[in-house]
């Protein structure tokens, strides 16, 4: 059985979705395209594709029918329980997206053995389900799951997507499909990192990165970053994430987004978005700073004569910020 546990929030992958969402923009024909979330849980992950992709025909499949019932209360969707029959009955699709669905966290943490939990041939045969359905040039993106990628009988069909929003495929322990442990993963504050544990030949560090694939392609597309601005004033940076040479020096394939907020000659406000990450040689590499032009106020620069208007969420009340948040980030 792929993953039981249902835990999921709204707008999960943002670099994900902005990633496919770019995509689309540069190299999809079809501006309707159809979507599928593959273990789409209650329907979160339902409401943020339809943020991300506001045209798109959104399908949402599931094995657990009380999620489903809750999935099924998004507007717009079409929520049917998962079965390879079902999928296909809706194919084909152009993104199919398996989030958080191809492991058993945490139970792979602690096994000595993943085969009688989630076996190797059980990520295959979902894949298999999975390329089934998706449409030729189809995009398939896959976080957090237990096996590689790259070591599945459909990996030489497709070829990688990246963009330098994105950095880690997630936080679940790897294994070979001969199950053998590659990482074990470490909880810290900030989050969590994969400690090596054994290192095949053909591990590549491209396996604790990549997420989304292009069917039936053989070249990788690089979706380069945007222009930088020209010159300016850095006013603050914000870093979330490990502690780089701690995690090197450990061997733990960890990762770091740093922030920067700029002002440029002509006044105008950049965020600049910058993945570093740790490598299975123990070096610590940083991605193509990610630029975009934002308005002051979404980055909280506020003049004196606006700041005095705006209204601050209410601290106490925890019931209005779940119901709030949520919509806020998007
Ligand atoms: C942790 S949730 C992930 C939800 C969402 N995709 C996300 O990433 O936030 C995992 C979901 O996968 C579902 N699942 C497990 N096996 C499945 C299958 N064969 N087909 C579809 N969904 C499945 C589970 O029922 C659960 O709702």
């Amino acid at each position: 059985m792929a993953q039981l546990q249902t835990k999921t929030w709204v707008n999960r992958y943002p670099d994900v979705f902005r990633t496919v969402q770019l995509f689309q923009a540069r190299y999809s024909s079809t501006a309707c395209p159809r979507i599928l979330s593959f273990g789409c849980s209650s329907g979160e992950e339902l409401q943020s594709i339809r943020n991300y992709f506001p045209t798109a025909a959104i399908f949402g499949c599931d094995v657990n029918r009380a999620a489903l019932a809750e999935a099924a209360k998004v507007d717009g969707c079409t929520v049917f329980l998962s079965t390879p029959e079902a999928i296909k009955a809706f194919a084909p699709f152009d993104v199919i997206f398996a989030m958080s669905v191809l492991c058993r966290f945490s139970l792979s943490q602690t096994a000595k053995s993943l085969k009688s939990i989630f076996s190797f041939y059980e990520f295959e045969d979902h894949l298999g389900a999975l390329n089934d359905a998706l449409s030729d040039d189809g995009l398939l993106c896959i976080q957090n799951a237990n096996y590689l990628f790259s070591q599945s009988s459909l990996y030489p069909s497709y070829a990688p997507v990246r963009c330098p929003l994105i950095g880690t495929n997630g936080f679940v322990d790897k294994w070979t499909a001969d199950d053998i442990r590659i990482s074990s993963i470490r909880k810290f504050d900030h989050g969590r990192e994969h400690k090596i544990e054994f290192q095949p030949d053909f591990l590549t560090d491209d396996d604790f990165r990549d997420v989304v694939f292009r069917k039936n392609i053989t070249a990788v597309t690089e979706l380069s970053e945007p222009p930088a601005p020209l010159g300016g004033k850095v006013i603050s940076t914000t870093g979330k994430g490990a502690d780089l040479s701690v995690a090197a020096a450990e061997r733990r394939i960890a990762h770091r987004h740093t922030s920067e907020l700029l002002q440029d000659d002509t006044g105008s406000m950049w965020i600049g978005s910058t993945v570093s990450k740790t490598t299975l040689s123990g070096e610590i590499v940083s991605l193509p700073t990610w630029w975009t032009h934002i308005h002051p106020e979404p980055a909280g620069q506020l003049t004196p004569a606006q700041e005095q208007w705006v209204v601050k969420p209410t601290t106490g009340s925890k019931y209005w910020a779940k119901r709030l948040l949520p919509r806020w980030r998007l």
